[in-house]
C-alpha cells in the first residue's frame, strides 16, 4: 500500500481551522506582552483556553519552555506559540547598530551577524524576531535612523535580503532559524520633521520609488512577517491602510506571510483620529489587512460583536488566523515547539569585531594622521565620556546584550599598547550630555604630556533610538567645548565619534586632525576601533547616509531630483556675497541656502582609507541594449597608495529624461573588493534593463527607452561619464 503522503501546509491550516471555535481563532490573533519572567495565573489560564497566539519579550529559556509546553500539551488543539523579540543587531553578543552594519555595504556580513543573532535568540526559546528595520533614513534628527540601514532604497533592500536570509537559515524549520518580520510598511522614516510618530504625508510615487524596494525585496527574499508603520500615511495609518497592506503587499506582491500590528498601533487609530474607539479600530485594521495585534487586544475584545453584526466575516477571521498558523506550520512549531538548549555556532566575538572594524568610517585624516605610529608615540591620552562605557558602545535596542562582554577602547588601547606606550585616560566630561567642565583641567593635561590626543565623543545609546529624536544635531553638553580646551594644547587631535546618527561636526571638523565615525560599534567596539587606529586594519566603512552641515540642511540625500534650478559652482553664493540693498532678481537663481550652500558635510557613500583607490575606463557594452536585454559596465580600480586595503566600488545611474521625473543619480550596485598596494582590478557589474525601471508617470514600474548614463565611483560624487542607449 502507497504510504499517504504528508499533510501541506494549507491543508493543515484547513484542518486546524475546521476544529477551532471563535475563540480559539481570535486568540491566535493576540500578540500578547509576557509577564517579564515569570508565568501569572492568567496567562496560564489563557494560553491553555487557546486564547493567546503569541508572546513577546519572553526571553527566560525556561519560561518559554513553560510557555509552549503549556499551548501544546494543555490547550485544546496543542497549537504552538510564536515568541516575538526585537533581536535587531545581535542578541547576546552585540553587532553595529544596523546604520553601521549598513556602513560595511557588506551584504555577507549583515548576514552572518544575523545568523548568529538568530542563533543566540533561538537558544531561549525566541522564534521570531521584529528584524530588519528597513525604513528608508534620510532625517538624522529621527532618533530610529539608528535602526535603518540608512537613505538608499537599493542598499537597504539589499541588506534587508541578507538579513532575513541570516535570520531565517536555510529553512524556516530549522530549530534555530527565526521569523523575519520587515518593518515599518511603509515611510516611517519620512516622519515630518523628523519627530518619531509623526505624520508621513507620503505621495503614492514617494512611497513606491523610495519607501517600497526594500520591502519588495524583502518579500522577494521570503520574509516571514511584516509589520506596518504606525504613522498616519497620508491620511491612513498603515494598520488600517489597505492600499498598502492589501493591494501593494498581498495583491502586486503576493505575500501570503504574516502581517502583525506593531505596539498598541490598532487601538491608537482612534487616537489618530481614524476611528472612534477600539470596536471599530479593531474592524478597520482587520479589514485593511493587519492579521495579528500587538500588546492592545481590541480583536480579542470585539471580534465576536463584529461578527455578530456582520461587519466581519468568519472567512476574513479565518484568512487572518490562517496568516498566523501559517507562519507556525513553516517554523516547524507543531513538529519540534522547544528550542535546544545549546547555541550552535562558530566564532561570535570575532564576528563582532570584524562588522566593526568594517563599520568605521574615516571622515577626515590630515597630514596622515592615522594610522598612529606605535613605535613613535610614548604618551596617548584617551579622553572622553565615551572611550570606557561598555554599555554605552552597545546603541539601542539592546535588550539581550551583556555590557560585561564588551570590551571598551579604553581597555584595548590599554592592552595593545601597554608594554610601548603610556596610556592616559581623562573623562573630561561625565556623560556626553553634561555641561558641567570640572574635568576639562584633567583632560587637558593629559593631553598636553601627550604625543596624541584621543577624543571619544559623540552620544550615549539613549539618546537615538525609538522616541528620542533631536531637532539639533550638533555634540550635545559641554563636548565640543572640551574639544576646544584640548585643541589649544596644540597636540593632534583625533576625534572617535560614538553615535546613533550622523552628527554635524561642522563646527569641530576642523579642530580634530582625524575623524573616525563609529556608530555605536556593539561589544568589540574596543578591538575593532583599536585595530584601525594602529593601521592593523585599513578602515573601509562607508557612509550609508549623507551627513549634513547642520539640520537646516535635512533633507540632504544623493538621489535628490534636479529641480527646473539646479544648484551649480558658479550660482551658490553665501550671505556675506550679497551687496547691501541688492534688488530683487529671478534670473540666475538656484536651489540652496545661503548660509549652508548646496552641498553636504560629506555626501553618501563617503569614506577614506589609509591608501586611496583611483578609478578609470569607466566603459560600457553594449552601448545600445534592446528592452530585455542586459548591459555591463565597467571600470578598472587601483589601489595607488602603499597599503592593502579594502574598497566599495559603487556603481551609479541617471534616467535624465523620463515621464515622471528622477533623481539626479540613483546607487544601481556596489562591490566590496581588496587591492593590494599597487594592485589594479577590473569590476563589472551588469545591470538588466528591468533594474533601470522608474515608477512611470502611471505609477507602473517601466524602463523608458532613451539615454543613462552611468559611472563608477568610490562616493556619489562619480562622475556619470558614461552613457547606454535603451532601445524601444
Ligand atoms: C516598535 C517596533 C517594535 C515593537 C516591539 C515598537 O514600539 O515600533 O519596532 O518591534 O515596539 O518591541
Amino acid at each position: 500500500m502507497a504510504a499517504t503522503p504528508p499533510l501541506s501546509i494549507e491543508d493543515r491550516i484547513r484542518a486546524l481551522l475546521g476544529a477551532m471555535t471563535l475563540d480559539e481563532k481570535v486568540g491566535q490573533l493576540w500578540l500578547r506582552q509576557g509577564d517579564g519572567g515569570t508565568v501569572s495565573d492568567a496567562l496560564r489560564s489563557a494560553i491553555r483556553g487557546g486564547r493567546v497566539g503569541g508572546i513577546l519579550n519572553e526571553v527566560d529559556p525556561e519560561v518559554t519552555r513553560e510557555l509552549q509546553r503549556l499551548a501544546t500539551e494543555e490547550s485544546r488543539l496543542g497549537i504552538p506559540l510564536l515568541v516575538g523579540r526585537d533581536v535587531v543587531h545581535g542578541f547576546e553578543t552585540v553587532f553595529p547598530i544596523p546604520l553601521g552594519l549598513a556602513a560595511t555595504w557588506n551584504p555577507d556580513l549583515v548576514e552572518s551577524c544575523s545568523r548568529v543573532a538568530a542563533e543566540e535568540a533561538a537558544a531561549c526559546g525566541v522564534n521570531w524576531t521584529f528584524a530588519p528595520m528597513i525604513d528608508i533614513g534620510r532625517d538624522p534628527r529621527w532618533g530610529r535612523i539608528a535602526e535603518t540601514f540608512g537613505e538608499d532604497p537599493v542598499l537597504t533592500g539589499t541588506l534587508a535580503a541578507a538579513s532575513i536570509r541570516g535570520f531565517q537559515g536555510e529553512t524556516l524549520a530549522d530549530p534555530d532559524s527565526l521569523a523575519a518580520c520587515a518593518k515599518h510598511f511603509a515611510g516611517y522614516g519620512a516622519s515630518e520633521g523628523g519627530r518619531d510618530y509623526n505624520s508621513t504625508p507620503l505621495t503614492e510615487r514617494e512611497l513606491r520609488a523610495v519607501h517600497f524596494p526594500p520591502f519588495r525585496a524583502s518579500v522577494e527574499a521570503g520574509v516571514a512577517s511584516i509589520m506596518p508603520s504606525f504613522s498616519d500615511v497620508d491620511g491612513i495609518p498603515a494598520t488600517a491602510n489597505p492600499f498598502l497592506l492589501r493591494q501593494v503587499l498581498r495583491e502586486e506582491w503576493g505575500f501570503d506571510g504574516l502581517v502583525a500590528s506593531d505596539w498598541n498601533a490598532v487601538i491608537e487609530l482612534s487616537v489618530h483620529g481614524l476611528t472612534e474607539g477600539d470596536r471599530e479600530a479593531a474592524r478597520e485594521a482587520a479589514l485593511a489587512g493587519t492579521d495579528m495585534e500587538m500588546a492592545s487586544h481590541a480583536y480579542t475584545d470585539h471580534f465576536q460583536s463584529l461578527l455578530e453584526a456582520g461587519e466581519i466575516s468568519e472567512a476574513h477571521v479565518d484568512e487572518m488566523v490562517s496568516n498566523v498558523l501559517r507562519l507556525k506550520l513553516r517554523l516547524g512549531l507543531f513538529d519540534h515547539p522547544q528550542h535546544r538548549e545549546q547555541i550552535r555556532g562558530g566564532p561570535r566575538l570575532d564576528l563582532a569585531q570584524e562588522a566593526a572594524v568594517q563599520s568605521l568610517v574615516l571622515l577626515r585624516n590630515e597630514h596622515d594622521t592615522l594610522p598612529l605610529n606605535r613605535e613613535r608615540i610614548r604618551t596617548l591620552a584617551v579622553i572622553g565620556p565615551l572611550a570606557d562605557e561598555p554599555y554605552e558602545q552597545l546603541g539601542t535596542w539592546v535588550f539581550d546584550g551583556d555590557p560585561e562582554k564588551s570590551q571598551t577602547p579604553l581597555q584595548s588601547l590599554r592592552q595593545t599598547l601597554g608594554d610601548t606606550t603610556v596610556v592616559r585616560y581623562a573623562r573630561g566630561v561625565e556623560t556626553t550630555r553634561s555641561l558641567g567642565r570640572d574635568g576639562f583641567a584633567d583632560a587637558v593635561e593629559a593631553a598636553q604630556a601627550a604625543d596624541v590626543a584621543l577624543l571619544f565623543v559623540g552620544e550615549e545609546s539613549i539618546l537615538s533610538g525609538e522616541a528620542h529624536c533631536r531637532a539639533e544635531l550638533e555634540l550635545p553638553g559641554a563636548q565640543a567645548a572640551l574639544i576646544d580646551a584640548v585643541e589649544r594644547t596644540g597636540t593632534p587631535i583625533v576625534l572617535v565619534v560614538l553615535a546613533g546618527r550622523p552628527l554635524a561636526l561642522t563646527d569641530v571638523l576642523s579642530r580634530a586632525d582625524a575623524v573616525l565615525y563609529a556608530w555605536h560599534p556593539g561589544t568589540m567596539a574596543g578591538p575593532a576601533i583599536t585595530d584601525v587606529l594602529l593601521g592593523d586594519q585599513a578602515p573601509s566603512g562607508r557612509l550609508p547616509v549623507t551627513f549634513p552641515k547642520s539640520a537646516g540642511q535635512i533633507p540632504v540625500y544623493h538621489a535628490h531630483k534636479n529641480t527646473g534650478r539646479p544648484p551649480t559652482p558658479e550660482t551658490v553664493i553665501s550671505i556675506g556675497d550679497i551687496p547691501v540693498a541688492a534688488p530683487q532678481t529671478s534670473v540666475g537663481n538656484t536651489s540652496f541656502y545661503l548660509d549652508a550652500g548646496a552641498e553636504p558635510l560629506f555626501p553618501f557613500g563617503f569614506g577614506l582609507s589609509y591608501t586611496r583607490f583611483e578609478y578609470r575606463d569607466v566603459r560600457v557594452s553594449p552601448e545600445a541594449v534592446p528592452l530585455g536585454g542586459t548591459v555591463t559596465v565597467r571600470a578598472t580600480v587601483q589601489n595607488v597608495g602603499a597599503v592593502e586595503a579594502e574598497e566599495v566600488v559603487q556603481l551609479y545611474v541617471r534616467d535624465p529624461v523620463a515621464s515622471a521625473t528622477q533623481p539626479v543619480r540613483q546607487l544601481r550596485g556596489f562591490q566590496r573588493v581588496r587591492l593590494a598596494s599597487g594592485e589594479s582590478r577590473e569590476v563589472a557589474f551588469t545591470l538588466h534593463t528591468d533594474d533601470l525601471a522608474i515608477v512611470d508617470r502611471d505609477m507602473r514600474w517601466t524602463t523608458e527607452p532613451g539615454t543613462f548614463f552611468v559611472g563608477i565611483g568610490g562616493d556619489s560624487r562619480a562622475p556619470l561619464a558614461a552613457r547606454f542607449e535603451v532601445t524601444g
